[in-house]
């Protein structure tokens, strides 16, 4: 009769399962495929012609919205391979769901500005894996610790925006406006899954990261 793997050995190969898993959600980097659904807030708003400058403005805006959900499809990746509980795995995959629309409405709406992503995304995705993977092997209370924490602040960044934008920019307005109530909603499914409150000093380090990741996206 064969005998059952000891407990060390299964998981040990749990380890290198999710191992392979963090590898291999890297070397794919994000999901750029289209949801498949008609769910873009501005897609019946008519698209109000901006001037040059505002056009600009707005463009440099949502290639930092942009560059913000392939830092999100990074980390929802990573601590979905990394997570030990089947229903945070659930939620997790839902909200990365939800960030590949928002990675899809930021992309679309940069075509119609005549604009491009950041020419850096493949590093910002592979600086946030490597974050959410430092986090998930924590175990879930820190992981879902960080995204909440990483929620909250995106609700206040889009706040920031949302006042930034060119007032006739009501198209680039509805996709913040319903990425900030979705993204609200993740922070509160992460505190429902158990989220530890971070320290100050990590609090403010991921503000420090968001607005270097900000600054650069804006340019580049
Ligand atoms: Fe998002
Ligand atoms: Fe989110």
């Amino acid at each position: 009769m064969k005998s059952q793997p000891a407990p060390a050995a299964l998981r040990a190969y749990r380890l290198f399962d999710r191992l392979i898993m963090a590898v291999d959600g890297l070397a794919r980097g994000p999901d750029t495929h289209a949801p498949g659904d008609d769910s873009n807030p501005a897609a019946d708003l008519p698209d109000t012609p901006l001037s040059d400058t505002e056009r600009r403005r707005s463009a440099a805006l949502m290639r930092v919205n942009h560059t913000g959900e392939i830092c999100a499809q990074a980390l929802y990746a990573a601590q979905s391979a990394w997570t030990t509980d089947p229903a945070a795995c659930t939620t997790l995959q839902a909200a990365g769901h939800e960030e590949r629309a928002h990675l899809d409405w930021c992309a679309t709406r940069l075509r119609e500005l005549e604009s491009h992503p950041s020419r850096l995304d493949a590093g910002w995705f592979a600086g946030a894996y490597a974050i959410g993977t430092a986090f998930a092997v924590c175990g879930d209370a820190w992981s879902m610790g960080f995204l909440d924490e990483t929620e909250r602040q995106v609700v206040a960044h889009l706040d920031d925006h949302l006042a930034r934008l060119p007032r006739g920019d009501r198209r680039s307005a509805a996709i913040l406006r319903q990425m900030q109530r979705d993204e609200a909603r993740h922070a509160a499914s992460a505190m429902r899954h158990g989220a530890r409150a971070l320290p100050l000093p990590l609090r403010l380090m991921m503000k420090g990261q968001a607005a270097l990741m900000k600054a650069v996206a804006a340019r580049i």
